[in-house]
């Protein structure tokens, strides 16, 4: 039986069962601690010198896997408040010297990533994550969104051609995925409103606690969607991911040490909309930092404008010069573009960055010129705004981005059970 089911449903005295392995142990002379924990929760569990059980006890080590018998009895010394009395233990696999013991240095725990996957802390974030990418699901699904997978390896470039991974595919060059969104637009002709839920690379080299070169991106892409709709979406999938964990994995928040009453305005609040100029201004007024209009917003600007809010802020209407070559120029003002970026409070950044989809060909080709690139490659794209092509679209979400905030934790690697980084691709 699963801890947290006996700590829920069991009343003092009842014999028990459990399967875990050991956390924490303390050996007496004449009793042994252990403290068991399995995929929800510990549980101390006491081996009396007079019980059967005492001698395979005293030999048990830290991630011993255990199985054990007794009674569940209140202890108010013990964590949880119950412990309980072996009366039968069966050691699964008694294990060597755990290797994680005395040093918990970022490095060494990095390089042992594979066994601190077990820790507390990791428990309750990777659960914590998959809270969010369940809430993804259902929030899309429920929307009448369906699922759509683009390619891993593609020809082209999307995001900027210098953030690009090589592979070689055969005698051919090809990249690793940085964006599922151009497929994805040719898909909305199809399906109308997709999303996906995938790896994404980025062979980012500058390393910051908010860039891995393996990330996962939740993307959305809707035809007939305005930026005004497709903002809304947005608004509605992190209020949905926020309020999941809420409901779900208070435990987990607790283990992290992470105040919910942080989370909770962003599912009450509207999120603040403010263009990029107007952020330029509050920058000035309220910051003391002058920022030349025209400039992207670096990440020192992004975390003292957030600073200023305690929910999630829409920055729009960025310069046109600064984005990326597939958004909407503004009617009104040729110089920006229908683009936003999500901004996280607490020092996270941008957690989404979307868009309306320029819908005029030309300026699409002359965009990518102005870039390098040879709109011939882009053929199939091209062909999205050539036959019944309508408004639409779409945006992208950083999954550990949007975990690192939700958890509080200092870095993004920790996010994810495995980082990438251009120094740590082991394990
Ligand atoms: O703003 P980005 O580059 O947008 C796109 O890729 C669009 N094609 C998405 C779309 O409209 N379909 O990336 C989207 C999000 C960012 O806001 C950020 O949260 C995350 O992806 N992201 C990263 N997360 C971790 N490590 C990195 N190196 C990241 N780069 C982007
Ligand atoms: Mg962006």
């Amino acid at each position: 039986m699963y801890i947290a089911k006996v700590l829920e449903e069991h009343k003092e005295g009842k014999e028990v069962e459990i399967k875990g392995w050991v956390h924490r142990i303390r050996k007496m002379k004449d009793k042994v601690f252990a403290v068991v924990r399995d995929t929800d929760d510990i549980i101390q569990v006491v081996f009396s010198n007079n019980a059967s059980s005492f001698n395979d006890a005293e030999k048990l080590k830290m991630e011993s896997a255990l199985i054990v018998k007794g009674k569940l009895i209140k202890s108010e010394k013990a964590p949880n408040g119950y412990e309980i009395q072996a009366t039968k233990l069966d050691v699964v696999d008694i294990g060597e010297d755990f290797p994680i013991q005395k040093d918990f240095s970022t490095e060494f725990l990095a390089d042992n990533r594979h066994l601190w996957l077990r820790s507390r802390k990791m428990n309750a974030i990777l659960k914590i994550r998959s809270t969010v990418t369940g809430a993804i699901h259902e929030y899309f699904r429920g929307q009448g969104f369906n699922e759509f997978q683009s390619p891993i390896f593609q020809s082209t470039q999307c995001e900027g051609g210098s953030e690009l991974f090589e592979v070689k595919y055969f005698d051919k060059k090809m990249y690793l995925t940085q964006t599922w969104q151009l497929p994805a637009e040719a898909g909305i002709f199809s399906m109308e409103k997709i999303y996906t839920v995938s790896p994404t690379f980025r062979a980012e080299k500058s390393i910051t606690s908010r860039h891995l070169t393996e990330f996962w991106m939740i993307e959305a892409e809707m035809a007939w969607m305005k930026f005004e709709d497709m903002l809304e979406v947005g608004e509605g999938l992190i209020k949905a991911c926020v309020k999941a964990v809420l409901d779900k994995n208070r435990k987990e928040l607790e283990v992290l040490g992470r105040d919910p009453k942080k989370l909770e305005p962003t599912v009450k609040k509207k999120f603040p909309q403010i263009t990029y100029t107007e952020a330029l201004k509050i920058l000035k007024d309220k910051c003391k930092m002058d920022i030349e209009w025209g400039k992207d917003l670096r990440t020192v600007e992004e975390e003292k404008l957030m600073s200023l809010y305690d929910v999630p802020v829409i920055v729009t209407h960025y310069p046109k010069k600064v984005k990326a070559f597939y958004m909407k120029e503004d009617d009104k003002n040729k110089d920006v573009v229908l683009g936003s970026d999500f901004l996280a409070p607490e020092g996270i950044g941008e957690i989404v960055g979307g868009s309306e989809r320029e819908s005029n060909i030309d300026s699409i080709k002359k965009r990518l010129k102005e870039m390098g690139e040879d709109p011939k490659n882009y053929g199939f794209y091209l062909d999205t705004r050539k036959y019944g092509s309508v408004p639409h679209s779409g945006f992208g979400m950083g999954l550990e981005r949007v975990v690192r905030w939700i958890c509080g934790l200092e870095n993004i690697k920790d996010a994810i059970a495995f980082p990438r980084t251009p120094n740590r691709f082991y394990p």
